[in-house]
């Protein structure tokens, strides 16, 4: 008989990233991206797994270094995912995230 312990496993793995890494990639945005823009940026954003892999090869073309780059786009689609609501006005319009 199966143990369901490895079918959940099947599953996260087929699935959504696992919360763990989601924040792991949160970590890395604060520490990769900020130095050159402020999260504002990224965070009024709605984009597809394809478009956002664009946009890490494009930042790392200008200069970005990741150490952890699966987790960072594992955290930008699962929170800034082109299935997301888009942002509320008061995030893209004065600055704060
Ligand atoms: C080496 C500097 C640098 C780093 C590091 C960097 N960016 Fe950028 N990013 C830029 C520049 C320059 C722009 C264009 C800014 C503008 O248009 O005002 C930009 C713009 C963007 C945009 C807007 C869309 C676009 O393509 O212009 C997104 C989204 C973005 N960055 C995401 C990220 C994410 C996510 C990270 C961290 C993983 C990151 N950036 C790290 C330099 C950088």
């Amino acid at each position: 008989m199966r143990s369901p312990l490895l079918l959940l496993a099947f599953a996260l793995a087929a699935g959504a990233a696992d919360q763990a890494t989601i924040e792991k990639g949160q970590k890395e945005e604060q520490r990769t991206c900020l130095p050159c823009h402020s999260l504002r940026i990224v965070h009024s954003n709605r984009l597809s797994r394809a478009a956002w892999n664009r946009e890490l090869d494009k930042m790392a073309g200008w200069g970005a270094r990741y150490t952890n780059r699966d987790a960072i786009l594992e955290y930008l689609v699962a929170t800034y995912g082109d299935d997301k609501p888009v942002a509320p006005p008061e995030i893209s319009a004065d600055g704060r995230k």
